[in-house]
């Protein structure tokens, strides 16, 4: 059998990694996070959800990873079937291909957003469009409103190139093309928000602004914490679920990738560092650049009330925005746009190896046809979140698979690594190649805090609002049919992963773990 794909250099797996964490996540989903959930206050459970979640198991994706590595899995139900020796472990592996393919679905038209909109930036500054009145009105006609198919065809073929672009890179496989992708990317991107981080820490306030309206304002919005929120366990919740998104974890996308790594490769320090750049472009530059910026422009109040309105808003509403009040607004505008394109692109890779790493893993299929199979997959799928956009159906499948799901597929995972394949077990599993030993107190919070918080979470979720959701209760009636399509097209996706793990057990000699590494 030929080698297994391995990373080329540490420094490419740190780089892809980070690049896999570092998404749209950090710039458009964290911000609005955070100026929704009370700012500041939300910056204490974030922290404390880090540390307690994010960051330890963050290390048990990477060493599950390497160990499923070692044995030609890359891809969560064959990583199970190694951790637990039950024909059920796979099964619970089905949604760690399900999950991140199911966020890609979305991820993906959000990604190409951004490359039109650097397009326009650069070729049209922005069409000469300067308030934020017209600003959304763009941004609606753009994403299909009004059209009568609910998408608009610029936005359609943007969808196509970002499709393409996307499969070109996975064609490369790992070293070849996600590795190298990284390897640009990364030091590009940092370049990018650094530069508008201090663009952003020079701007003046446009006329007529209240005395509130500075960039100090704006940090100690995110900085001061409101210790009266903690009380909230909504905040909580979403802290939690930010720390996860944020981090790639419990989707199944850090182990895919540790998988390439050889099998005493260190992760405990490669694993910090590559968290570690994630939360620096995170809470240093992500939070230094769209809600500042909005503060001086808009105030405290209005830049909470843009947030509130739409997840969008800030990035491809109000940015622009301000951008185009300054002397060469259009190239700052560029330069945001291609930004959170980079970390779109960096993350949309690593939302797809999990599948292509299945089928290639699991079928025995090639290289060429998992990734033809998978970017097929999603150029059909992906017309439910954009086609359903004005219903909200892009809401729904970030509500099941980005929120719910991934909370219960980390559940799954420590559960199946820390109880099931046993807590000292995962604790040596983890420290092999190490360069460094972590505390062992932190093995105490992975098997008992963690696992438990989780859960607590999930079913305080489930008894407070799980039915309401289920229900769609205060849906308007005429968004139900595309959320339900968009319900439907997760549970196929399910069921189609369930059916080829069936067929995985049947090929002969697959999926069973040879005893030696
Ligand atoms: N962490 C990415 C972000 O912040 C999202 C992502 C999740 C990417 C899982 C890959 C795998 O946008």
């Amino acid at each position: 059998m030929a080698d297994r794909e391995r990373w080329a250099s540490r420094i490419g797996v740190i780089l892809a990694m980070a690049g896999n964490a570092v998404g749209l996540g950090n710039f458009l989903r964290f911000p609005v996070q955070a100026a929704q959930n009370g700012g500041g206050a939300f910056m204490i459970p974030y922290f404390v959800a880090l540390v307690l979640f994010g960051i330890p198991l963050a290390w048990c994706e990477w060493a599950m990873g390497r160990m499923g590595g070692a044995y030609r899995h890359g891809s969560a139900p064959g990583v199970f079937a190694l951790l637990w020796k039950h024909p059920m472990a796979k099964y619970l592996g089905a949604l760690g291909v399900c999950l991140p393919l199911g966020v890609l679905t979305y991820y993906l038209y959000v990604e190409s957003w951004s490359l039109a909109y650097s397009m326009f930036a650069m070729m049209w500054d922005l069409f000469g469009v300067r308030s934020m009145d017209s600003l959304r009105a763009f941004l609606t006609a753009y994403q299909g409103g009004g059209t009568r198919i609910g998408v608009s065809l610029i936005a359609w073929v943007f969808f196509l190139i970002t499709i393409g672009i996307n499969y070109w890179v996975m064609t490369g496989g790992i070293a070849r093309g996600i590795e190298r992708l990284a390897r640009v990317g990364m030091p590009l991107l940092f370049v990018l928000a650094f530069v508008l981080t201090v663009r952003v820490f020079t701007l003046s306030p446009p006329a007529g602004a209240g005395p509130d309206q500075t960039v100090r304002e704006g940090l100690g919005f995110v900085w001061n914490p409101d210790l009266g929120m903690l009380r909230s366990g909504k905040v909580w919740l979403a802290a939690a679920g930010q720390v996860f998104f944020t981090l790639s974890v419990g989707f199944g996308a850090i182990q895919c990738y540790a998988s390439y790594m050889r099998r005493r490769d260190d992760i405990i320090v490669t694993g910090l560092s590559a968290s570690m750049m994630n939360e620096f472009v995170e809470v240093i530059l992500g939070a230094s650049i769209a809600i500042p910026a909005a503060v001086v422009f808009f105030g405290r109040a209005g830049t909470v009330d843009i947030a509130r309105s739409g997840a969008f808003n800030l990035g491809f509403v109000a940015m622009p925005a301000i951008f185009q009040q300054m002397p060469v607004g259009a190239l700052f505008g560029l330069m945001w746009f291609f930004l959170l394109f980079i970390a779109g692109v960096t993350s949309s890779v690593a939302l797809a190896q999990p599948a292509v790493a299945f089928l290639e893993d699991e079928l025995g299929w090639t290289h060429r046809r998992a990734v033809r199979a998978v970017w097929v997959a999603l150029l059909v799928l992906g017309h439910v979140p954009i086609l359903g956009f004005s219903a909200g159906a892009l809401d729904e499948v970030d509500f099941w698979a980005g929120t719910i799901g991934l909370a219960l597929f980390a559940l799954i995972e420590a559960v199946v690594f820390l109880w099931v394949f046993g807590a000292e077990r995962a604790w040596a599993e983890i420290h092999v190649g190490a360069e460094v030993r972590l505390p062992r107190a932190l093995l105490y919070v992975l098997k008992y805090v963690t696992p438990t918080l989780l859960a607590v979470i999930l079913a305080a979720w489930l008894w407070q609002d799980g039915w309401a959701y289920l229900t769609m209760r205060g849906v308007p009636a005429e968004q139900r049919v595309w959320r339900w399509v968009a319900r439907v097209m997760l549970l196929g996706m399910l069921a189609i992963t369930v059916a080829l793990i069936r067929r995985a057990v049947r090929r002969p000699g697959a999926a069973v773990p040879e005893a030696t590494s």
